[in-house]
């Protein structure tokens, strides 16, 4: 065996596979890395991830007790373990512990992942051992991954990792995936496997577009008829509960915030059948269709009900954020209803539905802001002119590049902070290598001064539901998704497209072997392929 190990690094120079090319695998590039030459074994069975004595979290810290179990898994998992001789002694050129060193005397333990969040962390990689240094547990999640794929392997299962030195932190603080469980109902164990994805690929926010017009499937304590109504399916199509709380729970382990959306007064037909008298009767000439509009604004009804609703929400669902859509308002209904009308007068609206969507989205915040959260919305709130709360986030999703980028000027110049989604599209889908489109795109890339660039918090990845089930949905969200990922950690200067090729290619391989269906970008293989199961 030992003979065979000297043997390695000539085998797999001539395969073209050099170790070399496989340690700078790292997916998203960190801010700064220093690698050398010098590297050492890493042996599974005499490898352990522990708490440095100065850290200040102690055993009883889950997140990192789960994260040391993970990532130990990640790095000696599966069935071929080598070496099972636990007495045996470390050799000199072998490293055998990571120390993790919580560096503030409040760790976030037992907290949640927020905007402000502290993400960074610093690595080191030597003898005698490795030190991860990280103000917070968030930062040494994203640390124990950048360590786990400095590991790097040989044909015959030999682990190695280079001594390295790591300082590294986010460019951005909102790195986004949107999944939508409306259009088609997503299985808990699709959102766990994205979270799982996204902790690989240092997302921190998992946007849950959790209902729409097609189906409501969260299943409310206070209004139990809206998914016994509006779900696909009222026992098999819901989230329940302890469904919700497990989502959230798990991202908090993997430092992702849970933020729900729940989008109206337009995409609202799912709510209309289990909460009679919300939606806007839609006329034909002198009587009603039978059809629904948007939520009727008009009604006080209304507005008991989104106060009793999102009072639930904002409980259930701890991140400080609450995403209230206010997308895509269809004014035709509003303007066919005789009520609707006789209030447009009363309020002296004139014909501008604007108003009537601006005075609802008005009072929609109002009952949030009581509720303590925060707010984002998408774009058409803003561009309609809403008072907005100065913390409001805009959520950017319309347009060509130069649409968008006139958009993110304009909503910055008003001092508002944004996000961007629009070059990132996901479930749009063409032949090729459209990842490299996603990765050029940059949201601080528009006409504006610096102050307004500092208004940008990031970005999401959006990947919506009406062609996408659990079916297809891993592998069409990665790896294109960690071409956002990279922009949104990364320094902006990370765009050499080549080396971003050869990086995600091994890392699409990291996430293949790691047992995530993540698609190929071109012809290629991968050590360990995916087994189609
Ligand atoms: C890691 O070390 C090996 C030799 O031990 C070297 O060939 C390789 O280039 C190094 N990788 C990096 C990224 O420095
Ligand atoms: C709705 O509420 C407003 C303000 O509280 C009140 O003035 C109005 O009379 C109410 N309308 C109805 C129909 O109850
Ligand atoms: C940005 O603001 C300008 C000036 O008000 C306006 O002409 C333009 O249409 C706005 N751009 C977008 C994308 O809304």
């Amino acid at each position: 065996m030992a003979e065979l190990m000297f043997a390695v690094p000539l085998l797999l120079l001539t395969l073209g596979l050099s170790s070399g090319q496989q340690s700078s695998s790292l997916w998203p590039l960190p801010q700064k890395v220093q690698s050398s030459e010098v590297s050492f074994k890493i042996i599974g069975s005499s490898f352990s991830i522990v708490d440095a004595r100065e850290s200040s979290a102690g055993p009883s810290c889950n997140v990192l007790q789960n994260a040391y179990r993970r990532y130990y898994e990640y790095m000696f998992g599966g069935n071929r373990r080598r070496w099972q001789n636990k007495n045996r002694q470390t050799g000199p050129s072998e490293l055998s512990q990571l120390q993790v060193w919580i560096t503030s005397p409040d760790s976030e333990c037992d907290g949640y992942p927020s905007i402000t969040a502290d993400e960074s962390y610093e690595l080191s990689v030597d003898q005698p051992f490795a030190v991860l240094k990280a103000p917070n547990v968030w930062g040494a999640l994203h640390g124990l991954e950048t360590f786990s794929q400095l590991v790097y392997e040989d044909d015959y299962g030999a682990k190695s990792i280079n001594s390295t030195k790591i300082s590294d932190f986010p460019r951005f603080a909102h790195r986004g995936i949107l999944l939508d469980s409306s259009r088609h109902f997503l299985p808990i164990k699709v959102i766990l496997t994205t979270l799982e994805t996204m902790a690989m690929n240092k997302f921190n926010v998992f946007h849950w577009h959790i209902v729409d017009d097609q189906s409501f499937p969260y299943l409310s304590r206070t209004f139990p008829q809206l998914s016994q109504k509006g779900a696909y399916h009222p026992y098999t199509h819901v989230y329940t509960p302890a469904d919700v709380k497990m989502v959230v729970e798990f991202a908090r382990l993997r430092g992702i915030r849970v933020i729900s959306e729940f989008d109206t007064p337009g995409h609202t037909q799912s709510w209309g059948k289990g909460q009679p008298n919300l939606l806007t009767p839609c006329y034909t000439g002198a009587g009603p269709s039978g059809t629904f509009g948007p939520v009727n604004p008009t009604l006080n009804s209304t507005y008991d009900f989104m106060k009793q609703f999102f009072q639930e929400i904002s409980s259930v669902f701890p991140d400080a954020y609450i995403h209230l859509g206010g997308d895509e308002v269809d004014f035709s209904c509003w303007r066919s209803n005789p009520d609707i009308k006789t209030f447009m007068v009363q309020q002296g609206f004139g014909d501008d539905y604007k108003k009537l969507e601006s005075f609802y989205i008005q009072k929609l915040l109002d009952i949030v802001a009581a509720t303590n959260k925060g707010y984002m919305i998408w774009q058409e709130v803003f561009d309609n002119g809403v008072k907005l709360k100065p913390d409001t986030l805009i959520h950017v999703w319309k347009g060509t590049q130069e649409k968008y980028q006139d958009e993110m000027a304009n909503i910055t110049s008003a001092g508002y902070r944004t996000l961007l989604s629009s070059p990132w599209y996901l479930n749009r889908i063409s032949l090729g290598q459209d990842w490299r489109n996603y990765y050029k795109a940059d949201p601080q890339d528009f006409k504006g001064t610096e102050e307004q660039k500092k208004l940008v918090i990031g970005g999401e990845a959006c990947l919506w539901g009406e062609y996408v089930d659990a079916t297809n949905l891993t592998p069409r969200l990665w790896p294109r998704a960690s071409a956002v990922g990279e922009r949104l950690w990364s320094a902006m200067d990370v765009k050499d497209l080549n080396d971003a090729f050869n990086r995600l290619s091994m890392h699409r391989c990291r996430m293949v072997e790691r047992g995530i269906p993540a698609e190929p970008l071109i012809y290629s293989y991968c050590p360990r392929e995916y087994n189609g199961i």
